[in-house]
C-alpha cells in the first residue's frame, strides 16, 4: 500500500494511523475534514494529510478505510465516487459485504474488526473476505485472523466487544479488593498479573482447552476450587452468553436491514 485515505477520523481510526506510523509504515495518509481538531492533531504529530473533502480523500488515495459508525455509512457512500476496483476497507460493524457492494458499486469491499490495541500493534485483525492487499497493509497492526466465511466474521465482532467487557470484570475483581483495603495500585498490579499468567499459559499451550488448563489448578481441596464451586453456581457464565447472544443478534439484524 502506498497510500491510505481514511473516511471518517474517530477513536479507532485515530488508533489505525498511531499504529501505523508506530509499525514503519511512511506511505500518505490522507484523512477526511470531519471531526477537525483531532485530524489536525494526527497531521501534526504524524505526518498525515488532511483533505478539503471525502471525494478528495478517494481521489488521492490508494485504499480507503471506512471508519464511520454503521448508520452514516449510507450518507459517506452518497457523497463519494470511487474507481473501479479500489479498494473499500470497511469497520462498520454489522455492515455485511452485500450492503457495502450496494452502497460502493465499483469498489472491492472487505470487511476489517480490530480493537484499540491496534495503536500498540497488539490488536486481532480479522480480514473478511481474506485478501492479500488488506492483510499486506494492516498486518502490523497485530495479530492476523483471514476469515473467508461472513457469518464467522459477525461472530468475531461479538469476540472484539468481549473485549470492551473484560475491562468491566476486571474491574468489579480489582473493587473488591480495593473494598478490603488494598491500594488501588496494588490491586491493579495483581489483577492484571494473574490475568497475564493466564493468558501466557493459554498462549504458550494451544494443545490443551482453556477448560483444562483452569481445571489443573482448581484440583479438589484447593482454594482455587472452593472458589470456583461458588462461581458455578452463579449464573455468570449464562449473563456473559446472554451479552453474546444480544450483540450477535443486533449485528445479523442490521446486516439485513434495507439500505436507504
Ligand atoms: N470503537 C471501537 O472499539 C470499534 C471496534 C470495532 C469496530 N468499530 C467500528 O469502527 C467504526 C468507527 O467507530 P469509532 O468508535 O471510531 O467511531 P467515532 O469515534 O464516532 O468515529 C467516527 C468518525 O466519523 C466521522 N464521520 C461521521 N460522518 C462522516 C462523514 N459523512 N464523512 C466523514 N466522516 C464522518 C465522525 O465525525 P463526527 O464526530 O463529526 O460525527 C467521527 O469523527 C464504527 O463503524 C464501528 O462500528 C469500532
Amino acid at each position: 500500500m502506498h497510500s491510505l485515505g481514511i473516511l471518517g477520523v474517530g477513536e479507532l481510526t485515530e488508533k489505525v494511523v498511531h499504529g501505523l506510523r508506530r509499525a514503519g509504515f511512511a506511505g500518505e495518509i490522507l484523512l477526511s475534514p470531519r471531526n477537525a481538531a483531532r485530524a489536525a492533531a494526527l497531521a501534526r504529530d504524524f505526518d498525515c494529510r488532511v483533505l478539503a473533502d471525502n471525494q478528495a480523500v478517494v481521489e488521492a488515495a490508494e485504499l480507503l478505510l471506512l471508519g464511520v459508525r454503521p448508520p452514516e455509512v449510507a450518507a459517506v457512500a452518497a457523497e463519494v465516487r470511487l474507481r473501479p476496483g479500489q479498494r473499500l476497507v470497511s469497520l462498520a460493524a454489522g455492515i455485511g459485504l452485500e450492503q457495502l457492494a450496494t452502497l460502493f458499486p465499483a469498489a472491492q469491499c472487505v470487511r476489517l474488526m480490530l480493537s484499540y490495541a491496534a495503536q500498540f500493534n497488539q490488536s486481532t485483525v480479522v480480514v473478511c473476505p481474506a485478501d492479500g492487499e488488506t492483510q499486506g497493509a494492516f498486518a502490523s497492526l497485530g495479530n492476523l485472523v483471514a476469515l473467508e466465511d461472513e457469518a464467522a466474521f459477525e461472530l468475531a465482532t461479538v469476540a472484539a466487544c468481549m473485549n470492551g467487557w473484560f475491562y468491566f470484570l476486571l474491574d468489579d475483581l480489582q473493587q473488591w479488593l480495593c473494598d478490603k483495603g488494598m491500594a488501588e495500585a496494588d490491586a491493579r498490579t495483581l489483577v492484571l498479573g494473574n490475568l497475564q499468567d493466564c493468558l501466557l499459559s493459554a498462549r504458550t499451550q494451544p494443545g490443551q482447552s482453556l477448560k483444562a488448563l483452569g481445571e489443573a489448578i482448581a484440583t479438589p481441596g484447593t482454594f482455587t476450587a472452593d472458589g470456583l464451586k461458588v462461581l458455578m453456581h452463579q449464573p455468570v457464565g449464562a449473563t456473559w452468553g446472554a451479552a453474546c447472544e444480544v450483540v450477535l443478534d443486533g449485528l445479523l439484524t442490521r446486516s439485513k436491514l434495507p439500505l436507504p
